[in-house]
């Protein structure tokens, strides 16, 4: 018999579904008795004690459904220790449903967020696992997360559309790419959709080498130029700024996003027609793409074997191929960011995409 408790929690991607029915089928094909607990809403479900049991059916036809059956929401980390509006002690209220339900173990799905709140509660000395979901890539000890390569595919048609109209009004277009901090997503849909320039956090640009690209393109006699740019790029002038500094600009920024401001600049630089198309949400939209649906299904199954071994306090992440659980305590805290020196960058401007630096 076993007690297993599911959340989701943090921005959403495609596979979480797919993922939490890796687990159970894993679990189900192989014990007897199973009960399994469905916290609404991320980490709200498991304080306020708001949960549904869960049955084999709910795990049935949602491989391909995106969303997440339970539900999720934000609940930053560093807001844990500090009580509710009413004085409730969060922590202390997570153990208590833990508790009170006699889980033997609680499977979280989240991103970066989610997993040092994972961490603080494996250290409560709860029986916890952690699954990497996010459309950005950028959880540390792990090659991928489940939502990455679903995003890419959507980011890319989303660049795809825009290069035929693109080609046919001579026009420069930015395709504004989600990824504040990390830009894995921008430079693989970037490469993918044939950007011409990409522009990604770990990379500040060089507004003036931007509009030299621009115009080389233009010299070399092609009329349109595409600029995939991560949501979080940062000009050169902005990255010596403090953070305060920096927070501050953003804030007053009359430009609803860094696009618009690099749009006004390449205009008054070159007088060339600009567009942007921001595709968003869409990119965590949807049905996940095959690859996120066997890389779910195989951490889903990983998982559900740790929990047979009763192996906890892990991340369950992919090394070269392989499922690996990766402490939490490793990996808690850290972001996988782009270096700089990628192979893949490396790659991409030896064929002549430009990153503004
Ligand atoms: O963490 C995933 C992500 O989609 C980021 O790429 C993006 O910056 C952020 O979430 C958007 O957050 P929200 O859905 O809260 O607007």
């Amino acid at each position: 018999m076993k007690r297993i408790g599911l959340l989701t929690s943090g921005g959403d991607c495609q596979a979480l579904n797919a993922t939490m029915r890796g687990v159970v089928k894993g679990l189900a094909a192989n014990i007897d008795e199973l009960e399994v607990y469905g916290f609404m809403n991320g980490y709200k479900g498991l304080i306020y004690g708001d949960y549904r049991m869960l049955t084999a059916a709910d795990f049935s036809g949602i491989l391909t459904k995106g969303g997440t059956i339970i539900g999720t929401s934000r609940q930053p980390f560093k807001l844990m220790r500090v009580p509710d509006a009413n004085g409730l002690d969060k922590v202390e209220a997570m153990k208590q449903t833990y508790y009170k339900l006699r889980l033997d173990c609680l499977v979280i799905l989240g991103g970066n967020g989610t997993q040092k709140t994972a961490n603080l509660l494996s250290e409560e000395g709860l029986n916890v696992l952690h699954l990497p979901k996010t459309i950005d890539n950028d959880i540390w000890g792990t090659d991928m997360t489940f939502g990455f390569y679903s995003a890419v595919n959507i980011a890319t048609d989303a660049i795809d559309c825009i290069h035929t109209t693109a080609a046919s009004h001579n026009r420069v277009f930015i395709v504004e790419i989600m990824g504040h901090k990390v830009g894995w997503l921008p430079l693989y849909a970037g490469i993918a959709g044939g950007a011409d320039i990409i522009l990604i956090p770990e990379i500040p640009y060089d507004t003036e080498k931007v509009v030299e690209a621009i115009e080389a393109r233009a010299k070399a006699g092609k009329g349109f130029t595409i600029l995939a740019v991560a949501e979080g790029a940062i000009s050169k002038e902005d990255a010596q700024l403090s953070k305060k500094e920096l927070k501050r600009k953003i804030e007053s920024r009359t430009h609803p996003s860094v696009s618009y401001e690099l749009a006004e600049k390449i205009q008054k630089a070159t007088g060339l027609e600009i567009r942007i198309t921001v595709p968003g949400h869409t990119q965590r939209g949807g049905s996940p793409c095959p690859y996120d649906r066997v890389l779910s299904t195989r951490i889903g199954a990983a998982a559900a074997k740790l929990i047979m071994d009763g192996e906890y306090g892990y991340m369950v992440g992919v090394v070269n191929g392989k499922t690996k659980k990766v402490p939490l305590a490793e990996s808690a805290g850290k972001l996988k960011t782009v270096p700089v020196d990628a192979q893949e960058i490396r790659e991409a401007k030896r064929i002549g995409i430009s990153f503004g630096d």
